[in-house]
Formats: structure tokens, C-alpha cells, sequence
């Protein structure tokens, strides 16, 4: 009886054709399919090497069936393609010239070598690969690849302690040499997924491999579908495409460079998106938001951005908010952005299949969706109904999506939040996507099936909607969030990690995530602070929160049944404690706006693994709950619940605790108390942390033990192109004495009249400013521009 009326009262036509939708899309789905599902793979040898030629940078190898070419890009960098198969149209790369590299080539009975100053690769009669550093050190051997009905299998030996990173997005653990396989697809993971879920929404076929030896990296440019794993061997398997794959060998550091030169360097952001977001699935009108805005205003919480989610659209139709609900959004989004708060806005793919749609219309007649190889068009169910999806892989169809973005830009819109767009579609059984082999794609005019289409299709989004914000609005900097991507990804959005689970293992593996997105080019993500779907305790989110102020992007967010996620939803003392960590936040932003500018300079991720800066030590490499924000920072959240204390490796070096100053050494493990109002933060002795304190920026000086170490300060206008600054501090510390030096670049103005600089660790016993002795109060020093400061401290007892 009960079940019957839950049943009645729950029901709601639009949820019945979602069900039905769900029910039929799959069944014509897999007629479609069906034909395609009986060829067999078969694979063929590829033979053995009977001519070789150089060409400029590298050399031609021509087996029986397959030929080889290797193009050095850079003395560290190199260009492997096997053909046949589909060659990959560019959407990977940033299009930069590489210079010509002067290699050498020797030629043996049985071999060819090709040298540069800094990489050898040899390639053997049969096709297999070795990759050798400057001192000759075997980096990685690589197996003759197999050719396949359709696509390639690429093998590579792994050492027994070799570990893997990388994949784009993974709910697995940190080093991803595990017994499971790895789809190349991106997903929907379909409102929850927890750890070991596998694939994502955000796949990259991309990893950077770390063993005694050194560390490598290795892209293949080849968007179809795939499966890696890394048992005795590393393996790729693809379904289709020429094998391409760039190599490069390095520290993380340098290989993060190079991949970044080759896929684009991620955009600067505008400044305000480094401060917290706010976001709920069920804010249903205009008075809600306006409640939430109220809410942190009256609680003395800072606030950046509110998303709005499918709730403020008509029937979920994307570019269209309900004019019932929400009467007065322009006026409205002046007001929020008077108070510094932005309005996001959710934008999913699917247009619904409606003729009285004026979209769905005008993309039908020019022939923007994609269709079937039956020549009709693709209709899917997702939260509109049945959906008609725009073929972004087509040059017409990305100018035609991105003028839709003007409406939502009128409004007062500053953001756009991409989701669905893998593209998720709602089925039963089966793979939640576009028919695989019976979707034809445009790819720019060559055309193809979706197998290839699948993993740069949010990717391609992403690009109409930056070329969109880049020519409605010339005077920002686009901001725009995306669920799935590819390779390039960077250069024109964030992501977040999607549905994770609301438990302790989803805050826990949100780490590794971030992480392995950091090392695939992917700098600037976050999580749904307490979990998408579910009710966090309040020390779950607190926790959960404590640790995100520390991740790129700083946003809550959740499903729309579960209770009202903000800081005082919880009472105290948790709203006490996530006001405290929302000002850090806040006064960590000149750090951050540093950062943004570092990894738009050399695609260092903000947030990296312990062993980032120190591959040498294998101690390191398998550290899964802590990370590094920036060189200065290491932070080891609390992810267990009850814990008031953990325990941490804190590298090699010397580290100031973040709350108490005290200095502790490196190279050890270390037992660190962390009371709910605390997370363990480190600060490297040796850095200079630019932080705000009302309203001005504030140097915090934490000296080396001994010798070197700096830090440095970014700052522009905070939007737009126009002039920047980079103030840079060098540190020398000899004994008890420390000289402070600033060098200047750039012409835009120092942020304030005077310089504040804060004295941690020691007491200052003496200081001296260029040449002239100045009173230090409090190890505290307000100073007109300087440049140099010499401090005399006080001899530790
Ligand atoms: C998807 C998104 C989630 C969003 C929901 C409704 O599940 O991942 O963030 O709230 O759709 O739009």
C-alpha cells in the first residue's frame, strides 16, 4: 500500500518519459550497433624493417606490412607514428612550430640508433623499441606494436618497481598499476560512483611512468576508444586509428613542459574563481539564490560564484532560464556581482527534439546534430527528453553552439558550467552514449563514426564556448567548468569530479584524482565538497571542506534530494570552522593567482604528488593522502573519520607548521595532531607566501635552514590582457643572518603603497633595508618599495 502511494504522489509525466526514453533508446541503439558487432579483431605481424632513410629530425623505417617514423621534436621529445590507420585530426595540439633538432643516425646490421644530446632511441629489426637517457640508462623497452583489423596494440615492458600516473581522470589509487584495466570512454557515471568506478568523463590517454631510472612520459595522440592496463606489461589497445604517440623523458616537472608545449598551456583564469563556490542541484528560483547569497553575507562568509543547475531552465532545455521563476536575473546578477558573486550557468548538449523549438529548429536546418549511417538524426534521451545532439566535431556546428551563448551573457552570466556532455544520455542497459559505430561525425570534413568522435566531443564544446566568451565578452577571460574533455582540455576550462560518492573513500580517493588529473595536463579541478548524492555527517564535510580549500576549485555542490549543503547547515562549531577556512582561502589568493600564472607559463599542476620534486625517492611515490599547492605549500588532509591526528613522510628539506611555526625536519614520518578545526599544513623553509590580510598583501617570510629559497608574486588587473607584474624574492641565508632580495618585471602597479612583510620561525633581532637599520616590531615590517633587507636574527637557545 505504501509502495503504491510513495509510488502515485512521486509521479510526474516528465519522469515517465524519461523512463521510456530510457527503455527504447537502447533497443534502437543496439539494432544500429548490431551489424558492426560481428567483425573480429584480427592482428597481424608487422614484419621486419627493410629500408631505413633519415629524415630532418629523425628516420623513416619501412617493415612489410607497416611503416615507422620518428620525428624528434625537441632534443627531449619525440614523435612515434605507425601507420596504417586513421591519422588524428589536431584537436589535441596547440599548433605550435618546433624547431628542426639535429640527431644522429647510425645504421647496424640489425638495428638503427637516432641520438640526440639528451635521448637515444633504437629500433630493431622487429619493430620493437628501447629508449635510452644520455648515460645510456634503459628508460623504457617497448615491444613490436601489433596492427589490428581495426587499430593497434602497444606493449612496453614495465620493471617490478616501475609505478604509472596519469589517465586523465581516475577513482583509482594514486599509482595506477593495479590489476584493473582502464577504458579510454569517457562516462557518465550516473549520479554516483565511488572508488574503483571505472571509466570517468574524462579520459586521456596519456601516462607518466617513474622507475629507478628516471621518469618518462608518453601521449598517444589517437582519440578512439581504448583499453590500458599495466600488469606485467604497460598496454594500449586501441579501436581504431594510426598509432601516434609522443615520448619525452625528464622530471615530472619537465615532462608536464613539454606536454603542455605540444597541447596548449591552460588559459590564466579570471581572479575571482579562485574564491569559493556555492552550488546545488534544486535551486529552483530566484528567492532561493537569493537566500543563499543572503546566507553568507550574514554569516561573514566569503562568496565568489553561485551555479545554477538544470532547475533554473524551462523543462531543462539548455539557454533558456524560466522567466516565471526567475523574473528579475538581470538586475539580479548586477546586484551579485556588485557584491562580488558571479551566476554560473549549467549548459548540457542535448537540444531538445522539439519543433517548437527555435534551437532545435534552426540546428536541424543547418544541419548541425548528428545523424546515423541511416542519414537520420541521433535522438537520445537526457533531462530535456529526447535530445538531438549538435556534432561539435564539425567547424559550423561549434560557430553555431557558441552564438547561443550571447543570451546567457546578456543576462549577466560570467560562467558556464559544461555537463552531460561525454555525451551522457539516460538508457537502461548499456553504454550511457551515442551509438559507437553507427554515429557519423563531420571530423572537419573527413568524416568518421563516434568511436573516434566520443573523447574529444566535450572537448570540442569547450572550444565554441571559449571562442564564444573570447569574442561576446573581449575584455574577460573566459570561465568555463567542463565534466568530460580530452588532451587540450587545459586550454579551455576547469573540470570537477563529477558524482563521487558521499563517503570517507570518495573524500579520500578525490585526491588521487585531482592528482592524476594534475599529471595529465589538467591543472585546476575540485570535487563536490561532501560528496554529490547523500547527506555528509557534519565532520565528513568539514573535513571534506577543510581539504578543498587547498584544491583549485573550491565549490560545493550536491544532488537535489538530499539537505542543504552550505556552512551553516550544520551548526556550530562547524560554521565557525569553515568560515575560518573560507577567509584563508581568501587571503591565499595572491599565492594562488601565482600559481595560475606558473602553470599558464609551464603546465605545472597547482596541486602535485609528494614525489613531484623529488622523483629520486621512491619513499614518496606511492604517497596517495597529501599533496603539494604550489612549491611552498604541503598539505596532508584528514580523510578517516574520527581522526584527530595522522601520520605524513615529509620530504627531504625543512617544513614550518602552517598553525604553530614550529620547524620540522624532512626525510622522516612524522605523528601531526589535526583537531577538527586544524588540517596539517606545511610551509618548505625557503619560501616567501604572498598572502592578503585586510586587504593587503602580505610577504610571509619562513627562512631556509641554511642557504637558498624564494618565492614570487603575480598580480594584474585580475581580468582582461592587459598589464601584469612579477615581483620576485630571493632568499640567502648564511648562519643567523638573511638578505631578502626583490627583482621587478612587468609594468602594471604594486598592489598597495607600502610592502608588509611577516618574519616567521625566528625572532629578528636586527633589520636593515638597502643599507639603512629600520625598528622591527613583532617580527613585522611595513616598508616603502625596497631592494634588498638584511635581518639579523636572534641565535636559536
Ligand atoms: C549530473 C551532474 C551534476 C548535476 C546533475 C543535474 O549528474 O554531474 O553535477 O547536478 O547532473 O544537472
Amino acid at each position: 500500500m505504501e509502495f503504491w502511494k510513495k509510488l502515485l504522489l512521486n509521479f510526474r509525466p516528465i519522469k515517465l518519459r524519461r523512463f521510456l526514453g530510457s527503455l527504447f533508446y537502447p533497443m534502437k541503439r543496439d539494432l544500429l550497433e548490431r551489424r558492426f558487432l560481428l567483425s573480429q579483431q584480427v592482428f597481424a605481424e608487422i614484419g621486419n624493417i627493410f629500408k631505413a632513410e633519415t629524415i630532418p629530425g629523425g628516420a623513416k623505417f619501412y617493415f612489410e606490412k607497416v611503416e615507422l617514423e620518428i620525428c624528434f621534436l625537441a632534443a627531449d621529445f619525440v614523435r612515434v607514428n605507425w601507420q596504417p590507420g586513421v591519422e588524428p585530426i589536431p584537436y589535441a595540439m596547440a599548433g605550435q612550430d618546433w624547431p628542426e633538432i639535429k640527431v644522429e643516425f647510425q645504421s647496424m646490421r640489425d638495428r638503427w640508433i637516432i641520438t640526440s644530446p639528451a635521448l637515444r632511441v633504437i629500433v630493431n629489426i622487429d619493430g620493437s623499441l628501447t629508449w635510452q637517457n644520455h648515460q645510456s640508462e634503459i628508460i623504457r623497452e617497448e615491444l613490436p606494436p601489433q596492427l589490428k583489423t581495426a587499430g593497434w596494440l602497444h606493449q612496453a615492458k614495465l620493471r617490478p618497481e616501475e609505478r604509472i600516473y596519469g589517465l586523465g581522470e581516475r577513482a583509482a589509487p594514486l599509482n595506477l598499476r593495479t590489476p584493473q584495466s582502464y577504458l579510454m570512454w569517457n562516462y557518465d557515471a550516473g549520479g554516483k560512483y565511488g572508488i574503483g568506478t571505472d571509466p570517468l568523463y574524462l579520459c586521456i590517454p596519456l601516462y607518466m611512468g617513474l622507475h629507478e631510472s628516471g621518469s618518462y612520459l608518453i601521449f598517444y595522440e589517437n582519440s578512439y576508444k581504448a583499453t590500458f592496463s599495466f600488469n606485467g606489461f604497460a598496454a594500449a589497445d586501441f579501436e581504431g586509428g594510426a598509432l601516434r604517440y609522443y615520448f619525452s623523458i625528464g622530471s615530472p616537472a619537465q615532462l608536464l613542459d613539454r606536454y603542455t608545449q605540444l597541447t596548449g598551456r591552460p588559459a590564466l583564469p579570471p581572479r575571482w574563481v579562485l574564491g569559493y563556490h556555492q552550488s546545488r542541484w534544486g535551486y529552483e528560483t530566484e528567492q532561493a539564490v537569493r537566500e543563499v547569497a543572503e546566507g553568507f553575507k550574514t554569516h561573514n562568509l566569503p562568496l565568489s560564484a553561485i551555479h545554477l543547475d538544470i532547475d533554473c531552465q524551462e523543462g531543462f532545455r539548455a539557454f533558456t532560464i524560466d522567466p516565471d521563476r526567475f523574473p528579475k536575473l538581470t538586475d539580479f546578477n548586477q546586484e551579485l556581482v556588485e557584491r562580488g558573486v558571479h551566476l554560473i550557468a549549467i549548459v548540457n548538449p542535448g537540444v531538445k527534439a522539439d519543433r517548437r523549438s527555435e534551437l532545435f529548429e534552426e540546428g536541424r536546418s543547418q544541419e548541425v546534430f548528428c545523424k546515423s549511417t541511416n542519414g537520420k538524426l541521433i535522438i537520445a534521451p537526457v533531462w530535456p527528453g529526447l535530445c538531438a545532439f549538435p556534432d561539435f566535431t564539425n567547424p559550423q556546428a561549434r560557430h553555431w553552439w557558441s552564438r547561443q551563448y550571447e543570451y546567457l551573457l546578456d543576462l549577466g552570466f560570467t560562467g558556464f558550467w559544461h555537463d552531460m556532455n561525454e555525451p551522457g544520455i539516460f538508457v537502461l542497459w548499456g553504454d550511457p552514449s551515442l551509438p559507437p559505430h553507427s554515429t557519423r561525425h563531420f571530423l572537419e570534413g573527413r568524416g568518421g563514426n563516434h568511436l573516434e568522435a566520443h573523447n574529444v566531443y566535450g572537448l570540442l564544446q569547450a572550444e565554441a564556448a571559449y571562442e564564444a566568451l573570447k569574442e561576446y565578452k573581449p575584455e574577460h577571460r573566459p570561465f568555463i567548468v567542463s565534466r568530460a574533455g580530452w588532451a587540450g582540455l587545459q586550454r579551455y576550462a576547469w573540470t570537477w569530479t563529477g558524482d563521487i560518492e558521499t563517503s570517507w573513500s570518495g573524500l579520500r580517493v578525490t585526491i588521487t584524482t585531482v592528482l592524476n588529473l594534475g599529471l595529465s595536463g589538467i591543472p585546476y579541478s575540485g570535487a563536490d565538497i561532501g560528496g554529490f548524492k547523500g547527506d555528509p555527517s557534519a565532520e565528513l564535510y568539514l573535513r571534506w571542506f577543510q581539504m578543498s580549500c587547498f584544491l583549485p576549485f573550491f565549490r560545493t555542490h550536491s544532488a537535489n534530494n538530499v539537505k542543504p549543503r552550505t556552512p551553516w547547515s550544520f551548526g556550530e562549531p562547524t560554521l565557525s570552522i569553515a568560515r575560518e577556512f573560507l577567509w584563508l582561502r581568501d587571503r591565499l589568493i595572491p599565492y594562488l593567482y601565482t600559481l595560475t600564472w606558473e602553470t599558464n607559463q609551464t603546465g605545472h599542476p597547482l596541486v602535485r604528488p609528494l614525489f613531484w620534486a623529488d622523483s629520486n625517492n621512491p619513499q614518496l611515490w606511492d604517497v596517495e593522502d597529501a599533496f603539494y599547492l604550489g612549491d611552498a605549500l604541503l598539505v596532508a588532509p584528514i580523510v578517516e573519520e574520527g581522526a584527530t591526528s595522522r601520520s605524513i613522510i615529509l620530504p627531504q628539506g625543512h617544513w614550518y607548521h602552517f598553525w604553530d611555526n614550529a620547524l620540522l625536519a624532512g626525510g622522516n614520518q612524522i605523528d601531526i595532531a589535526a583537531p577538527i578545526e586544524q588540517i596539517p599544513v606545511f610551509i618548505k623553509a625557503g619560501s616567501v607566501l604572498p598572502m592578503t590580510e585586510n586587504q593587503q598583501l602580505v610577504l610571509h617570510i619562513y627562512p631556509p635552514v641554511t642557504g637558498v629559497g624564494g618565492g614570487r608574486v603575480y598580480s594584474d588587473a585580475g581580468d582582461g590582457y592587459g598589464a601584469w607584474r612579477l615581483d620576485e624574492f630571493y632568499l640567502q641565508r648564511h648562519d643567523n643572518s638573511l638578505q631578502l632580495t626583490w627583482r621587478k618585471q612587468g609594468n602594471y602597479p604594486f598592489p598597495d603603497q607600502k610592502v608588509q612583510l611577516y618574519f616567521h620561525g625566528l625572532n629578528v633581532q636586527k633589520v636593515w633595508v638597502d643599507t639603512q637599520e629600520v625598528p622591527c616590531q613583532n617580527n613585522h615590517l611595513e616598508l616603502e618599495q625596497f631592494h634588498q633587507i638584511s635581518y639579523q636574527l636572534l641565535a636559536e637557545d
